[in-house]
């Protein structure tokens, strides 16, 4: 995973907790004496490991704490990729245009990024449909993300997001509404 996640979470429960918290859950995981940069791609199991923990001490479902951060992360993933950002989109431009323009350019910065590939299709003016498909089962962190997006645009209070989670986990189709 990108290290740029992986930062992103250590300052989300850095603020939304507090540091002690953070390298209570380094410990669990078995990760203190890992040093996390946005230039290293961690193996996906580091990610599993802290959000597994942080689960459990929150009480939340891995699900759940994927969403949240989610949506903290969106503020800076927009602030990083801001270059490839048309000034004329808003929530559903962006969403429709992350697989060939965001994520495309995630997999070319490093041969072991993986993004997940979105399909996303445009309903309508005011409606599209995102399929995420991914091993990592990290359905969570794109409805997040969706959420983020909408709140970056200051459009959270007309846009309804509306996920179905397959049963492995593997698979969330999202249907995003603009009201
Ligand atoms: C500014 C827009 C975006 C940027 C710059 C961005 C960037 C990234 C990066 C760097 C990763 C880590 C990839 C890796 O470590 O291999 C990632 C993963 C991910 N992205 Fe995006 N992303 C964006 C928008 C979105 C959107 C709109 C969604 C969902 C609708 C999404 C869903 C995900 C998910 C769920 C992952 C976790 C990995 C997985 O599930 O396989 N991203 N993204």
């Amino acid at each position: 995973m990108h290290g740029t996640i992986l930062t992103l979470l250590k300052r989300y429960v850095q603020t939304q907790y507090d540091h002690s918290t953070w390298l209570k859950l380094t410990e669990l995981a078995g990760l203190e004496s890992v040093e996390f940069d946005h230039r290293t791609v961690y193996p996906d199991e580091h990610i599993y490991a802290l959000v597994g923990h942080a689960a459990e001490m929150t009480g939340l479902s891995a699900g759940e704490l994927h969403e949240k951060f989610g949506e903290y992360l969106v503020p800076d993933l927009m602030y990083m990729y801001q270059k490839l950002l048309d000034p004329n989109w808003k929530t559903l431009d962006m969403l429709e245009h992350t697989e060939l323009t965001m994520h495309k350019q995630v997999r070319a910065e490093h041969i072991d990024n993986s993004p997940p590939v979105l399909e996303v299709n445009r309903l309508g003016i005011d409606e599209l449909m995102i399929d995420y498909v991914s091993p990592r089962r990290m359905g969570g962190l794109a409805v997040g993300i969706v959420r983020g997006v909408a709140a970056y645009y200051d459009e959270a209070d007309r846009i309804d997001v509306m996920p179905t989670t397959s049963e492995d986990g593997e698979r969330v189709r999202i249907h995003v509404r603009r009201r």
